[in-house]
């Protein structure tokens, strides 16, 4: 058994002959790269763990967590470019790593998109049912809403009063996740003009939020801009944590990391790009830094207007943030509030639908690898999806949204993604003195330099999710190498071709 067999370039060129890869044809330029960035990474980390990240973290320097999330971004992506620009098929980390570091590897980050893909789907599926209920209490009336037990988890409760209401099921949750996994197994054709709208309405609501917005921010709110350094305690594990100073700010960026994800995706088309040594760059840079730019404003907005501390209060604005600040403390814009309601519903709708998408693509490549059950890889026989690997998908994250809280999901989403962004990084390193003459269409740039600094980066935002976030991501992995050498290793398809 050799835990580092590598896929060689023939073998994925044949995979990518078969899987119709190979004709892809390089139509893609940077500015088509920028749009694709922003449509992918706006939504509940912006909507809702902004918010939770000034609450519990950092205050208003959440806008600086923003910007270190945004420079680990940014390093991480450098390296991202270069591994999709080497190999020749479309496809994820996991692809590139089998063909590069080989399959242990291989399976460590394939497994651990499952925390980016799968949980962050859970994630905006429990934002989608905040905003959800903050559209029926403002279109049809707060008697409407859903009852609280009903759309949260065990884990949260609130006081109403003087009883204290627990959650038992976040059922819109699920209802969502099931409504687009039924889309996802009828098939859908990725529609540019749809993802074009979307996209635009996403930036527009962010752009009406922040110019309108601005006339009503409170300066008192924002002093002092970096909290003094005290505690807060986690509502639902009762565990204590830094709040201000540095580690409120290194703690905030490893929560609102959560609002880039996605803009990997930029990376994944580096075979369709007309001119990838410069539009991959310009692609992940320009994504990031107008993002960047929308966040920053959003959150120096965000956190004027309103106290953070209304954040922290499950009957103000713990739940549905933007909406909350919107029509508590912007006065006569009411329609403001709706609008970015509905808007926020049909884009976190959006992102749900690509994570759950790009789950079941990365277990699909890894059952064609014998490396999870071949349940993973069958295909509908009419639809043509992998319809049983979206099902069983459903079911998993439903579990997750339906009883554990976003916090917990959203920062086991961040510090899987930042775990994956650190193991690229290190990858790097390691293929330019492996494989020094590979053919390599993008370079990052000063290597070692970028690379060790996206680990140090990345590393430091690990480090501020705290012990019970590391703890979960140690379980995730000791359960992944369970499951990798009780079936994967007997099963791959590369071992079993090497024997
Ligand atoms: N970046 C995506 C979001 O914030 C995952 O919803």
């Amino acid at each position: 058994m050799n835990l580092f067999a590598r896929k060689t370039l023939e073998e994925l060129n044949e995979e990518a002959r078969a899987q119709g890869d190979g004709t892809l044809k390089r139509h893609l330029g940077p500015v088509n790269l920028i749009l694709l960035g922003i449509g992918a990474i706006i939504g509940a980390g912006l909507f809702v763990r902004t918010a939770a990240a000034a609450a519990g973290h950092a205050g208003p320097s959440v806008t600086l967590s923003f910007i270190v999330a945004a420079v680990g971004c940014a390093l991480a992506g450098m390296c991202y470019a270069e591994f999709s620009a080497m190999t020749p098929v479309s496809g994820s980390a996991y692809t590139y790593s089998y063909a590069t570091m080989g399959e242990l590897f291989a399976w460590i980050i394939g497994w651990d998109l499952v925390l980016e893909y799968a949980l962050g789907a859970a994630t905006v599926a429990i934002a989608w049912s905040q905003y959800l209920n903050k559209l029926i209490e403002s279109f049809i009336g707060p008697a409407y809403m859903i009852p609280y037990q009903f759309c949260h988890s065990p884990f949260e409760s609130v006081m109403v009063d003087g009883q204290k209401i627990s959650g038992i099921v976040n059922l819109p949750a699920v209802f969502i996740l099931l409504i687009l996994t039924l889309i996802l197994v009828r098939g859908i054709k990725e529609s540019a003009v749809f993802n074009a709208i979307v996209v635009s309405v996403k930036v527009l609501i962010v752009i009406l939020f922040i110019a309108l917005g601005w006339q009503f921010i409170n300066p008192a709110n924002h002093v002092p801009f970096i909290p003094e350094v005290t505690t807060v305690q986690d509502s639902i594990t009762g565990q204590e944590h830094p709040f201000g100073g540095i580690w409120g700010i290194l703690g905030g960026a490893g929560v609102v990391f959560f609002a880039f994800i996605g803009f990997d995706a930029v990376s994944t088309v580096a075979q369709e790009t007309k001119k990838p040594e410069r539009d991959m760059p310009i692609g992940i840079l320009g994504s990031l830094i107008v993002c960047t730019v929308l966040y920053i404003l959003f959150s120096w907005v965000l956190t004027g207007i309103a106290p953070y501390e209304d954040f922290r209060d499950p009957t103000k604005g713990k739940e549905a943030s933007v909406a909350y600040a919107i029509q508590t403390y912007m006065t006569g814009y009411g329609w403001l509030g709706k609008f970015i309601t509905v808007a926020i519903l049909f884009g976190f709708s959006s992102v749900i639908l690509v994570m759950l998408l790009g789950q079941s693509r990365v277990f699909y490549s890894m059952a064609r690898d014998g490396l999870v059950p071949k349940v993973f890889s069958e295909l509908h026989p009419v639809f043509h999806t992998p319809a049983k690997s979206n099902w069983i998908f459903f079911v998993f994250v439903s579990i997750f949204a339906a009883f554990i809280p976003d916090s917990v999901v959203g920062d086991m989403t961040s510090i899987g993604t930042l775990f994956a962004f650190a193991l690229v990084s290190i990858g790097i390193i390691i293929m330019r003195k492996s494989d020094p003459d590979a053919p390599r269409p993008f370079r990052t740039p000063l290597v070692p330099l970028v690379p060790i600094l996206a680990v140090l980066v990345c590393g430091s935002m690990i480090a501020g999710l705290g012990l019970g976030n590391w703890l979960r991501l140690g379980v995730w992995l000791a359960i992944g190498m369970v499951i990798y050498f009780a079936y994967g290793v007997k099963n791959s398809r590369v071992q079993l071709s090497r024997r």
